[in-house]
């Protein structure tokens, strides 16, 4: 559901809406912490039932309370847990769970609070994260969904942002909204199934995003890709119909000192190839895009915040599948950087793909870093869950901006060990590499793989395949699909960039 956000700082005792949002505290009194402002017969009933503990303000516990105030009939009271413990993602998460509330409720004008009780957590803006939290926790995606018993549910809210002890501004409340916009459409891209994201289509989504914000975007064919040598991703897109592209977007500005690279796995269907998958979970292999969308939604809050850093974007896109043209276990092939790579297992393509993304950027643009974010291992998934995207890097300056920015965001990030020996199971029987190695630490050896293709640029990659659908337990995440990460991780790095040596 589209959320409109207002700013008004109009007095709540005037104003008529269906409901209003109230953040509470379990160890408030309501007394202090702009609640006094709240219409006396709404903060009663608010009081009354904390007291007759029908609502006990405990973290992740909301509660649709009737005020007994005509002109704002319905409370959500949403709970924030205790005031010492209150720290920046709670305030997210609690906003978000009060969005996933919004999405059931019958109505078009609702208002939500910001009070001083909540700004004391946090050096982000309280209404910064509000906005962003609750615009995350009414993610829906059912364009394929017809409304459900004729009922003509409403498709967006005015949401009025009531901040009477004047805490955030006009400026936090759009950064939140642009944040949040950026990630949904990430997700969007992300559940979109396959047979409508090609990788054409991501292409398409680039170029629009260059046109609106003003940003230089090149896609090359395969043509092109043949004479720069790009045996991998040429390879990779053998055994299917629709050709790759290899998206290019740029985002300069005039006193940039410094260009960070950042590169997006975008296989719009991995069925794995020749060494195909199995059936179960399939479908999930639309998802196999997920770091090409981070990578575009962070372009499009980056062409909204103008940033003082020059920032290349590229997207290896293609389908991984098992046509007749497809490459073979065994093909040995060269990649832009003239290593020859032999190919084991065709269903290890992301880092094929990836390989000659980052080989390339690296030659043409000499970034000061380079970032890329993949759906690269399963093993991943078997390592860290869906909770914490997993990182390799062989820059502990550049890793520790991205943990930093991972932190503030939300979406976090754990460093796992690349000591030289694993590298070992990737060097080639036939040919200087071979894309699988024996077995373990398949996440390691996925993202050593990389590091062969970006020569001594700073580098962090991050294994998103956990992280980048189904996640549970984190109220602004949908319930299932796509959740965006990366976008608001890439965004805080850029906002708090500095110098690499
Ligand atoms: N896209 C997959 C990784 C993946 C699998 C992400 C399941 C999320 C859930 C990737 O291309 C892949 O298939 N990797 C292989 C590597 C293996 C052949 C070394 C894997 O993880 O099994
Ligand atoms: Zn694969
Ligand atoms: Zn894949």
């Amino acid at each position: 559901m589209e959320l409109n956000i207002e700013y008004s700082n109009i007095s709540l005792t005037n104003e008529k809406m269906e409901a209003l949002v109230v953040f509470v505290a379990e160890d408030s009194d309501l007394r202090g912490s702009g609640l006094s402002a709240l219409p006396s017969q709404l903060k009663k009933n608010l009081v009354d039932s904390m007291k007759l503990k029908v609502f006990s303000g405990k973290k992740g516990k909301s509660q649709q309370l009737f005020s007994g105030y005509t002109k704002i009939p319905q409370i959500l009271a949403v709970g924030v847990g205790k005031k010492a413990e209150l720290d920046a993602e709670t305030i997210r998460r609690s906003a978000g769970h009060a969005g996933k509330l919004l999405t059931s409720l019958k109505a078009n004008k609702v208002g939500f609070v910001v009070s001083s009780l909540l700004q004391a957590a946090s050096e982000t803006d309280v209404g910064q994260l509000l906005v962003e939290g609750l615009v995350l926790g009414a993610y829906e995606f059912n364009l394929y969904k017809k409304p459900q018993n004729n009922k003509s549910n409403p498709k967006s809210i005015k949401i009025h942002c009531c901040d009477p002890e004047k805490i955030t501004s006009l400026k936090a409340l759009k950064a939140g909204k642009i944040r949040a916009d950026g990630t949904n459409t990430a997700r969007t891209l992300g559940n979109l199934p396959a047979n409508d994201l090609k990788p054409k289509d991501l292409a398409t989504e680039a170029k629009k995003i260059a046109r609106q914000y003003k940003m230089e975007c090149t896609v090359l064919e395969e043509k092109e890709m043949k004479k720069l040598g790009m045996g991998m991703l040429l390879g990779v897109s053998r055994g299917s119909r629709e050709p790759a592209k290899l998206i290019i977007l740029e985002y300069n500005h005039q006193k940039a000192k410094q260009t960070l690279a950042i590169v997006g796995k975008g296989v719009t269907f991995d069925s794995g190839g020749i060494s195909l998958k199995p059936g179960k979970n399939m479908d999930e292999m639309k998802f196999d895009m997920c770091g090409a969308a981070a990578v575009l939604g962070a372009m499009k809050v980056i062409g909204q915040i103008n940033p003082k850093l020059n920032i290349v974007a590229v997207i290896p896109t293609t389908e991984n599948l098992p046509g007749g043209e497809a490459q073979r276990p065994g093909d040995i092939v060269t990649a832009h950087n003239g290593k020859r790579v032999e190919i084991l297992n065709t269903d290890a393509e992301g880092r094929l793909i990836l390989g000659d993304a980052l080989s390339y950027v690296v030659k043409e643009f000499k970034p000061d870093a380079v970032i890329d974010l993949a759906t690269l291992t399963g093993a991943c998934v078997t390592a860290l869950g869906h909770l914490t995207t997993g990182a390799i890097t062989n820059n502990d300056d550049l890793m520790e901006q991205v943990r930093i920015a991972g932190n503030s965001s939300g979406d976090r990030v754990w460093q796992l060990p690349s000591f030289p020996e694993y590298g070992e199971a990737i060097k080639g029987k036939y040919a200087d590499l071979q894309n699988i190695g024996g077995g373990d630490s398949g996440t390691i050896v996925g993202g050593m793989f990389l590091e062969h293709f970006v020569a001594d640029t700073p580098w962090v990659h991050l294994d998103i395949a956990g992280t980048s659908w189904n996640v549970k337990y984190i109220a602004y995440q949908p319930n299932s699909g796509a959740t965006g990460v990366g976008v608001r991780l890439l965004v805080d790095l850029v906002q708090n960039w500095t110098p690499t040596k």
